[in-house]
């Protein structure tokens, strides 16, 4: 444990090699050339410093996704670091302790740069919650979701699909294919994210067991929530307790994607064996209910698909596509605002705001969800529904994205951008 108040990283993004499936190496491109990249740990009030070299020969840049970071370091589309050049981040890690992840935002091509792998945890603790006991070390695992297709030779294909994103025919969580892990009868964390382009999931444990979901996308829910079934949308985490005592030693139990095509209905396996003494143990209340200014400002964006001359079509909020010279809102620093998503199209858009987070209002005028009542930053919008948000524009003021995360959505051009003033 050290007393150092600054953590620094150095990565590079670059080409590397991945075992996927067995026997083949797939080209990638990777942070330090692994997939997924590495993960960074970091704590509440210590600064991360991430030094990220382009060692590709294309224009990329680094987002913090769920991160409050100050606007230059944020990875705004238009803010690439060009091919064979560096830049420094600097990450203050003030908000509360949650599960993040990075990935590139290259304008107009994430879509293709998230899917040759740049994309990778970013943990942060909070010391302050030491006293919820919750599972540490070798049983708090990150699972990170995505679904590919692959040619012949083991290198990954891309499909271009304008109007529901990629879909692949094979999924992987941690860039391995259907992984078995063994577990203790004991309790377990583990961190869902969805970092495919554009697919989402029904996450079920075995015969519809209990999972108890302890946060979401902005950190730990008020209480904790049990679920059968756990949808997730690109981009969105949840974090749950699983308690594995409620399976036999030799239990074999999968993780299945509900509703998914055969091919994409198992997601991995945990194989019971036996426990060691517990530690940890599942919290009632994990953390207080922020209190918020009242909104002074409502907007509404409507959401839609545009058919443009010469047969070119594309995903817009508010009736226009993404400039970098536009700015669609100025909220007021330190204050919350409520916007409404209508969805005014036939696919689902998991929307994202950059640099804030917010609490969801109402989801088709209904209260929603507990699991849905924390702090989040993506939110699913379905064909034909309304969802209101209320964003806290609590911390640096400047310019940021919000946009549509199903990544082919996002590049083409369903993205806005504010001026936190
Ligand atoms: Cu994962 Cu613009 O975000
Ligand atoms: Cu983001
Ligand atoms: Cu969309």
């Amino acid at each position: 444990r050290s007393s150092k108040k600054l953590e620094e990283y150095v990565m590079d993004m670059q080409p590397g090699m991945a075992e996927i499936l067995p026997g083949y190496e797939t080209p990638i491109l990777g942070y330090n050339g692994s997939f997924p990249g590495p993960t960074v740990r970091a704590r509440r009030g210590r600064e991360v410093q991430i030094l990220q070299r382009n060692r590709t020969n294309r224009s990329l840049n680094v987002h913090l996704h769920g991160g409050v970071t100050m606007p230059q370091y944020d990875g705004h589309p238009h803010d690439a670091i060009p091919a064979g050049e560096e830049r420094l981040y600097k990450y203050p890690n003030v908000a509360h302790s949650s599960t993040l992840w990075y990935h590139d935002h290259a304008h107009g091509e994430t879509a293709q740069t998230l899917f040759a792998g740049l994309a990778a945890f970013y943990l942060l603790d909070d010391p302050d919650d030491n006293h919820l006991d919750l599972p540490q070390g070798d049983f708090d695992v990150p699972l990170m979701i995505t679904d590919r297709s692959f040619n012949k030779d083991g290198s990954f294909r891309y499909r271009l699909d304008l109007d529901r994103g990629f879909r692949g025919d094979t999924i992987l969580v941690n860039g391995a294919v259907a992984p078995r892990m063994k577990v203790e009868r004991r309790l377990y964390r583990l961190r869902f994210l969805n970092a495919s382009n554009a697919r989402a999931y029904n996450l079920v444990l075995g015969n519809d067991r209990d999972m108890i979901q302890i946060g979401s996308d902005g950190g730990l829910l008020p209480a904790p929530v049990k679920r059968k079934i756990i949808p997730m949308e690109p981009a969105e985490r949840v974090d749950v307790i699983v308690d594995f005592r409620q399976f036999g030693v030799g239990s074999k139990v999968i993780l299945h994607n509900q509703g998914g095509e055969p091919s994409t209905s198992a997601v991995m396996r945990f194989d019971v064996v036996r426990g060691t003494a517990e530690e940890a143990r599942i919290p009632k209340l994990m953390r207080e209910d922020d209190e918020l200014p009242e909104p002074n400002a409502e907007r509404s964006w409507p959401l839609t698909f545009q058919g443009l001359a010469g047969g070119a079509s594309v995903w817009q909020i508010g009736g226009g596509g993404f400039s970098e010279m536009r700015i669609d809102c100025r909220p007021r620093q330190g204050s919350t605002e409520l916007w409404t998503w209508r969805n005014l199209s036939n696919r689902t858009h998991p929307m994202h705001i950059h640099g804030y987070h917010f609490k969801i209002v109402s989801m088709n005028g209904k209260t929603p969800h507990p699991a849905d009542q924390g702090w989040k930053d993506t939110v699913a919008v379905y064909p034909n529904e309304t969802v209101v948000v209320m964003p806290y524009f609590d911390y640096f003021p400047g310019r940021y994205v919000f946009h549509c995360h199903a990544a082919e959505h996002g590049d083409m051009s369903m993205m806005g951008q504010m001026e936190v003033v």
